[in-house]
């Protein structure tokens, strides 16, 4: 790996302005910023009585839901999976049957993570997505129920079993996955219909990942788009050319520094190798490229622009690594939709994976506010 640092930035400030327009985003995300309390130390979300300039804030089916959020919520449209770990000293043999060590059943996927890292931090956030009507299905709906998100979009199909992964731990640190994309990756309706559709032109902001079918994606992207509402797509899922049709809806492609060599063919060892990689994203038609670059930090980079780099927050143990990056999108989308400056939402979502790195599993190491807010704080 190359060497580069990010200098670390010791200084967590909320400016008091409203933050500038990230390109592509509409008026309806200027006038989506906060109360600040005249406590800084916390976030207070825009009061109901102040989004009366929003158009439509009620979502069409709230009535489903008593507790609908009134701030126009991050809306998380992707997958939700059974994450199945056994731990082995070795793969079998073919033919072969050997027994696990342990074994443990944990509700995961990429939507279904950066639904409830948005939701345990306190920012309204539904989750569109699909499980089969199994018990992987339940396990999943609990998780996300359990982390606070809305589930009125969370649908249960009959046509395939929830999407599931068998995660091989092997002793010597290798690891070994299966997928089955099941409802994830089957049974979606060939058009989106238009309650899901309602949904996400009312959010404040919506998150894809490509654990779903890229023709969802591009559907939700495009009435995204055309309602004004910021699109953040997380590169990571599928190992698969990203299509033009889809970007071109997209205000923030979010690749690691893997996910970014893959999408464009070129290295990205060192900081100008990924300068250049990122070039690559803006001919493929995307205008900013938030890119995570694990424990050299973060850098949002904004073409014609020079990049916002940001340090990790370093963590005085790092126990378990995994759900790190859908932490750190899911945070940085909250930062957004809640007006902070780029380089503030950078930091926010630097602390929340920090946290999230300090803890095992990847939902259960996902931080609430206040933690994130403390860290923040702290000298
Ligand atoms: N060892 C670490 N200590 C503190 N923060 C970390 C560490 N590793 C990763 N992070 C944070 O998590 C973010 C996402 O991790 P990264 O590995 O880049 O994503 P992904 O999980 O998609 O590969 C990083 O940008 C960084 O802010
Ligand atoms: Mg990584």
């Amino acid at each position: 790996m190359g060497a580069f640092s990010l200098s670390q930035s010791k200084q967590w400030h909320y400016s008091s302005q409203i933050a500038p327009i990230p390109n592509n985003l509409s008026i309806k995300q200027e006038i989506r910023n906060f109360n600040f309390n005249p406590n800084p130390n916390q976030f207070i979300p825009i009061s109901p009585q102040k989004t009366t300039r929003l158009p439509s804030l009620t979502l069409t089916n709230s009535s489903k839901n008593p507790n609908s959020p009134t701030s126009p919520p991050l809306v998380v449209v992707g997958s939700a999976n059974a994450d199945i770990y056994v731990e082995i000293d070795r793969l079998p043999k073919e033919g072969e049957t050997i027994s696990a060590k342990s074994g443990e059943t944990l509700a995961g996927g990429k939507g279904a993570n950066q639904a409830v890292c948005g939701s345990k931090l306190s920012y309204p956030t539904y989750f569109v997505g699909q499980v089969g009507e199994d018990a992987h299905g339940k396990l999943i709906t609990e998780a996300l129920k359990g982390g606070g998100v809305y589930l009125d979009y969370l649908r249960n199909v009959s046509g395939a079993p929830t999407g599931h992964a068998v995660v091989m731990l092997q002793s010597d640190g290798q690891n070994s996955i299966i997928i089955v994309g099941g409802a994830n990756m089957n049974c979606w309706p060939q058009k989106i219909c238009d309650e899901d559709l309602e949904v996400v032109k009312n959010a404040g902001i919506v998150l894809l990942q490509r654990e779903i079918p890229d023709s969802v994606n591009i559907q939700v992207a495009k009435a995204a788009r055309t309602a004004g509402v910021p699109v953040i797509l997380d590169a990571g899922g599928m190992d698969a050319p990203l299509p033009r049709e889809l970007l071109k809806f997209v205000d923030i492609l979010s690749p690691n520094e893997s996910e970014l060599s893959r999408l464009t063919g070129m290295r990205t060892e060192t900081f100008e190798q990924i300068s250049q990689a990122v070039s690559k994203c803006y001919e493929m038609g995307v205008k900013q490229v938030l890119v995570k670059l694990g424990d050299k930090g973060s850098a949002l980079f904004v073409e014609g622009e020079e990049p916002f780099k940001q340090a990790i927050i370093s963590a005085p143990k790092v126990l378990d690594t995994t759900g790190a990056g859908d932490t750190f999108t899911a945070a940085f989308a909250v930062a957004l939709v809640e007006s902070k400056s780029k380089q503030e939402c950078l930091k926010f979502a630097a602390a929340a994976a920090s946290l999230c790195v300090q803890v095992k599993g990847a939902i259960p190491s996902m931080p609430n506010r206040e933690s994130v807010l403390n860290l923040l704080q702290s000298p």
